[in-house]
């Protein structure tokens, strides 16, 4: 994919203040600090177009970027971040899920995994909602830069069993600082703008 602009549009808090153009949009979930935004830069080569941070719970809105004016990448909170308060993380709770059940326009949610850990119940509780809702999943597992090469095999049928999911389900391993499955990706991604 040539990146010809991709912008930020907007921080949304609730459904209402999503765009209403119709254009297909692709998100990415996951626990706080697995490499959401990072990724999303690495995809749209840009170093901080999406704000990155060491310290889980950067991001708190769903935040949409405008990508050539064709689509949108949406960014969006991390879950399973324990040092919010309880209020805070119910609310976003509610909004994430309001958005990813009923929101038309989503083609694709990319479900992003730590390649060195275990999968988390709240991994497996977020394919579950995202399975119940009918909205295509690709579980992408993050930082491989960082497995050694024995553990990498093995970490990412962890992650397949840990999830449940199929033998011949593709789990795509990624990394921001490689870049590597930065192609794998976007294949995916045009296959389905096309
Ligand atoms: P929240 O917005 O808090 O939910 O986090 P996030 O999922 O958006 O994570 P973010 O992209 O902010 O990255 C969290 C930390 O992991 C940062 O310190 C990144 O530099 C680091 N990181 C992200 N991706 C990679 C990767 O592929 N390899 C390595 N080694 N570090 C990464
Ligand atoms: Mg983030």
């Amino acid at each position: 994919m040539k990146i010809q602009s991709a912008e930020y549009l907007i921080s949304a808090m609730k459904p209402e203040q999503c765009p209403n153009d119709g254009r297909p949009e692709f998100a990415f979930v996951g626990r706080s600090n697995v490499g959401k935004s990072s990724l999303m830069n690495c995809m749209l080569n840009r170093k901080a177009l999406a704000k990155t941070s060491a310290r889980p719970g950067k991001t708190q809105t769903i935040n949409y970027f405008d990508i050539n004016e064709q689509f949108y990448f949406v960014d969006l909170p991390g879950y399973g971040f324990a040092k919010v308060p309880v209020s805070v993380k119910e609310q976003w709770g509610r909004v994430m899920t309001g958005y990813l059940r009923h929101r038309e326009p989503l083609q694709l949610v990319m479900q992003l995994v730590d390649a060195r850990h275990k999968p988390t119940e709240k991994d497996w509780d977020m394919l579950e909602l995202l399975d119940r809702a009918e909205v295509p999943t690709l579980v992408v597992a993050t930082k491989v830069d960082k497995l050694k090469g024995g553990e990498r095999k093995k970490n990412i049928e962890r992650i397949r069993d840990g999830l449940e999911l199929d033998k011949e389900a593709l789990i795509v391993p990624f990394s921001a600082e490689t870049k590597e499955g930065k192609g794998d990706l976007w294949e995916i991604i045009e296959e389905i703008l096309a």
